[in-house]
């Protein structure tokens, strides 16, 4: 398939073409809930096929999929058997070919998830390194290492693995005698790869051909910043400085996404890359965002923060500043596929994220969380620079909790590695409701559904809000519209207006927009010509606590 896939479509965006990744709308799907075409309970791509009007109707530039290749889902796809291969459980690669030269045609981009740090364990790489014993060169492709202790029987460091528990397995040799540990940062299914070995480069490379060479547009850097190892090992991974630390963002990392850029720049029509990089220094969070590696990076901290008027203004400022020392884009990201959903977290008393945090029976105010999800909304489809929203999102789902998702359901090795004390990331991946009833809601044909649907879930369904003017959707589809025909909010123009009440944030876009966001009492609304966009009814002039408004002045 050609590069010029994309010009069968209208550029739906104001940044030229080839930088359309600068403001986009960017949907999330997961593939595994999003719509299940077979009834087998597990979404698939022909679901997504069968679906792709909603999401021209909803307005999007692009699609971001997480992980489709052939996978065991010990983490959801996250542990990738082969690149080159869609899980039977999705469809084929045929299929996905289909399926990104149908949005294409829609004006809809595709980006694609790559993970750099790991791969399977059913991976033939890890294989081939488990058959062929210590000291082979198969085994160099990963991080075998003997165990400490007088029988190496400790693991070569303490690392603490972010899904709970130590970060090495232990292998047993063919003579069935126990032998040496390979290192995963993650779930022992996911073995981490060593970058120093030329194979691991290339291989990347060529799967990245692979792709565009399909017509993706971009693809998405999973656990950017943690491929790169220090291979002295240090027992402990504690208080290390920037770029010091044993595998979080070390300085070799910056070669690799140099030569990702190249490949992507080879392209007729460039392909972008968006990097998961959690990083709280600012000013290292903008190097991998230097302009000949990645395009653009996911906004946690803004994600992250509680709502609170005066921690979400520092927060705009330093990403507009951060990104501004090179010249990137920055992007708005309310959720993903591993956080507790806005409406949920912004009905808590302590509204902020963090993984750590993670716990059941939280009491929950969904009236006023979703009040605020509403206003956040706005908020970020204001801003300037491209906007992420995982699916759902746009129908206000709440996180699905506690008795609504059994114990026996939950498959994610966040929580089962941390002995049932983190709910995990479940709750945020249950599968889409379409319809107000019928078996699974809309989801697919048969009743089966791989995570259960709570009872109340057919009063999120899109078949429930797309007619109705105050429902969440309505709400997105016009915050997504008005950023398509109006300029202001695709230009570069972004001002603070001052004046207002400390727990409003008011900013400027181009010469006649004013975005306020109130998060405090009821205040006036400034003079203006009209009310394009509200996140909830205006008492008269007066914006509400918790509601934002669009003005053109
Ligand atoms: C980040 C992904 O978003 C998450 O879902 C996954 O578990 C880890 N990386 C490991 O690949």
């Amino acid at each position: 398939m050609s590069s010029s896939v994309f010009s069968a479509a209208e550029p739906r965006s104001a940044a030229p073409a080839d930088q359309w990744w600068r403001t986009a709308v960017i949907y999330q799907v997961y593939p595994r809930s999003f719509a299940d075409d077979n009834g087998d309970g597990t979404g698939d791509l022909a679901g997504v096929r069968s679906r792709l009007p909603y999401l021209r109707a909803l307005g999007v530039d692009a699609i971001w999929f997480t992980p489709w290749y052939a996978s065991p889902l010990a983490d959801g796809g996250y542990d990738v058997a082969d690149y080159r291969a869609i899980d039977p459980a999705f469809g084929s690669l045929a299929e996905a070919e289909a399926l990104i030269a149908e949005a294409a045609e829609l004006g809809i981009r595709t980006i694609v998830d790559i993970v750099p740090n790991h791969v399977s364990d059913q991976h033939r790489w890890f294989r081939a390194a488990l058959a062929a014993g210590p000291g082979s060169p198969q085994r160099q492709r990963f991080w075998f290492r003997p165990g400490r202790g007088r029988h190496g029987e400790l693991p070569p460091t303490d690392w603490v693995s972010p899904f709970s528990g130590g970060t090495w397995t232990r292998t047993v040799d063919p003579d069935g005698t126990p032998g040496e540990w390979y290192l995963h940062l993650f779930a022992p299914q996911q073995p981490d790869l060593n970058w120093n070995h030329p194979d691991v480069r290339r291989e990347h490379e060529d799967v990245l051909r692979f792709w565009f060479d399909r017509g993706v547009a971009g693809i998405r850097v999973d656990s950017a910043t943690m491929p790169v190892k220090d291979d002295t090992f240090p027992e402990s991974a504690h208080q290390h400085a920037p770029g010091d630390h044993p595998y979080v963002d070390r300085d070799g990392i910056h070669d690799i996404y140099r030569s990702w850029r190249a490949v992507a720049d080879s392209y007729d029509q460039p392909r972008m890359l968006v990097g998961e990089i959690w990083l709280a220094d600012r000013r290292r969070f903008a190097r991998y965002l230097r302009p000949d590696e990645m395009h653009t990076a996911f906004n946690f901290d803004f994600m992250m923060h509680p709502w609170d008027s005066g921690g979400l203004r520092e927060c705009i400022q330093s990403t507009v500043e951060a990104h501004g020392l090179v010249g990137a884009p920055p992007t708005w990201v309310l959720s993903n596929h591993d956080v507790t959903r806005p409406v949920t977290r912004y009905g808590r008393p302590d509204s902020s994220f963090g993984f750590e945090a993670r716990r059941f029976n939280t009491p929950t105010d969904l009236a006023l969380g979703r009040r605020r999800a509403r206003a956040a909304a706005l908020l970020s489809a204001a801003l300037p620079g491209s906007l992420y929203l995982y699916q759902g999102d746009e129908l206000g789902l709440p996180e699905v909790e506690d008795g609504d998702l059994p114990d026996e359901s939950r498959q994610d090795p966040m929580h089962l590695r941390s002995d049932g004390a983190d709910p995990g990331r479940d709750g945020c991946r249950v599968p889409l409701p379409w319809t107000t009833s019928g078996p699974s809601y809309g989801f697919g044909p048969g009743g089966r559904t791989w995570l259960p649907q709570p009872t109340w879930w057919g009063r999120y369904a899109v078949e429930a809000q797309a007619g109705d003017p105050d429902s969440m959707l309505t709400l997105y589809r016009a915050a997504i519209r008005l950023r398509r025909t109006e300029p202001a909010l695709r230009g570069e123009v972004f001002a603070w207006v001052t004046g207002q009440s400390e727990h409003v944030i008011a900013f400027r876009r181009g010469e006649n927009l004013l975005c306020l966001v109130n998060f405090g009492a009821d205040v006036p609304l400034p003079p203006h010509d009209t009310v394009l966009l509200a996140s909830g009814a205006l008492d008269g002039d007066t914006l509400p606590t918790d509601t934002a408004v669009w003005l053109r002045i």
